[in-house]
């Protein structure tokens, strides 16, 4: 059978992630996360110390040093690599998320990022999610999905895993991050937040995650049909 592309986009804690890998999971396809490449990135920023009042100065000279990966572990899942070191925990931060949402509007940062996604998605049999893979990184992919939901229902999703996480949220900063990353997004002139035009719309705001992923394999399965 055919390996298709397939390409999710949607708004922050929409549940792409968990949505991609387990498509990934049922098709026999790579994941590719891209958001954790922003993530990483974004990592390096802040350790170098180039991140101030949400502008990062002299972006080039981290890129060059920055070799972003993905290393398999036993239990199949993936962890982002940032030269060579496992970062994985380190980005999954609110502070980290937003420093992404900052680097996400650099116009290098951007084109370094694409061209690696691309390279990776090439061969097709991938499924692969963020925010602009039905737009620029793959505009002709095969299957494109669009997920969103209601900003109160993301953030108390994204309040639940923070808790699992350890950290001590305030559900009002974590709506105040959904709603402020939006509107970056959705709003930022370099590859903004969009549906693709040919893009098929998930809106799981009232959909169990049992619900959501039936639904998703029989469109899957159309596509590969
Ligand atoms: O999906 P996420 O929350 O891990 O992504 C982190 C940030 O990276 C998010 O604010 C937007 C940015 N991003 C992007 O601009 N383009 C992508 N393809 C993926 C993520």
């Amino acid at each position: 059978m055919k390996q298709i592309i397939v390409a999710i986009d949607g708004y922050s804690s929409c549940g792409k992630s968990t949505i991609a890998k387990q498509l990934a999971q049922y098709a026999g396809y790579r994941y590719i996360d891209t958001g954790a490449m922003y993530r990483a990135v974004a990592l390096q920023a802040i350790r170098k110390g180039i991140l101030s009042d949400g502008k990062a100065t002299d972006i080039e000279s981290i890129l060059e040093f920055t070799r972003i990966d993905f290393a398999i572990q036993p239990d199949g899942t993936q962890h982002v690599t940032l030269n060579g070191e496992d970062v994985e925990k380190h980005i999954r931060t609110l502070e980290v998320g937003n420093a992404a949402s900052q680097i996400a509007v650099i116009p290098e940062v951007r084109r370094f990022l694409v061209a690696q996604q691309q390279q990776m998605g090439q061969a097709g049999g991938i499924v692969m999610d963020g925010r602009d893979i039905g737009t620029v990184v793959f505009p002709k992919a095969e299957l494109k999905l669009f997920l969103t939901a209601s900003p109160e229902v993301r953030a108390e999703r994204r309040f639940k895993e923070l808790i699992e996480k350890g950290e001590q949220p305030v559900m009002a900063d974590v709506l105040a991050d959904v709603n402020d990353r939006d509107y970056r997004d959705t709003h930022r002139a370099e590859s903004p937040l969009r549906q693709a035009e040919d893009a098929i719309v998930v809106d799981n705001s009232s959909m169990t995650r049992e619900e959501q992923m039936q639904h998703i394999y029989r469109i899957f399965d159309e596509k590969c049909k």
